[in-house]
C-alpha cells in the first residue's frame, strides 16, 4: 500500500495513544482514506497485522461505517449537502448542475477522472445554504450558477495541470 511517510507516522504515532491496538482501528481508516481518498483491499490485511487482529474484524469496522469508501474517488471530492436548509433552498438542484457539468452521476469518478459527487449531512453552515464543501474548502450559497462557476474553475485547474 502506497502511503505518505506522514501518514506512516500519524498511523505509528496514532496507536500509541491506545492502551488496546484494537481501539485504533478507526483513526487508522480514517488516516489511510484521507491519504489516498479510500479503503483498498490490501489496507484491510495490512490494518490486522499492525494491530494484531484478524483481517474480519477490519471488514466489519469498514462496512459498518458509511463514511468509508471502497472504491477510488475523482481528484476533487465535491460533496453537497443534502440537509434540511440546503434542501429546502436548491441543494439537490446544486448537486444535479455539477453532475451535469462533470457528466457523472452520484458516487461514480466522472469520466475524466476529476470529481467524484455526493451529498452529504449538514455541514454546519445551514446560513449560508446551500453550501458544497470541494475538498476542504466550504463553499456558500452555492445555487446553480455559482455551481457552473465552481466546475469551470474546476476544469481550468485540470487544465493546467495537464
Ligand atoms: S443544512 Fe446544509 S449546512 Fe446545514
Amino acid at each position: 500500500m502506497n502511503l505518505k511517510p506522514s501518514t506512516l507516522q500519524a498511523i505509528d504515532e496514532v496507536i500509541t495513544h491506545y492502551p488496546e491496538k484494537r481501539s485504533a482501528t478507526l483513526p487508522l481508516l480514517h488516516l489511510i482514506q484521507e491519504d489516498i481518498g479510500h479503503i483498498p483491499d490490501e489496507a484491510i490485511p495490512w490494518i490486522a497485522t499492525k494491530l494484531g487482529l484478524q483481517p474480519i474484524n477490519v471488514y466489519e469496522v469498514i462496512t459498518f461505517y458509511p463514511m468509508f469508501r471502497r472504491k477510488p474517488i475523482g481528484r476533487r471530492h465535491i460533496k453537497v449537502c443534502r440537509t434540511l436548509s440546503c434542501a429546502l433552498l436548491g441543494g439537490y438542484k446544486t448537486c444535479a448542475a455539477f453532475e451535469q457539468e462533470f457528466n457523472t452521476q452520484l458516487g461514480e469518478v466522472s469520466p475524466d477522472g476529476e470529481v467524484t459527487v455526493e451529498f452529504v449531512e449538514c455541514l454546519a453552515s445551514c446560513g449560508t445554504a446551500p453550501v458544497v464543501l470541494i475538498d476542504d474548502d466550504l463553499h456558500e450559497k452555492v445555487d446553480v450558477a455559482k455551481a457552473k462557476q465552481l466546475s469551470a474553475q474546476i476544469k481550468a485547474e485540470a487544465a493546467q495541470r495537464r
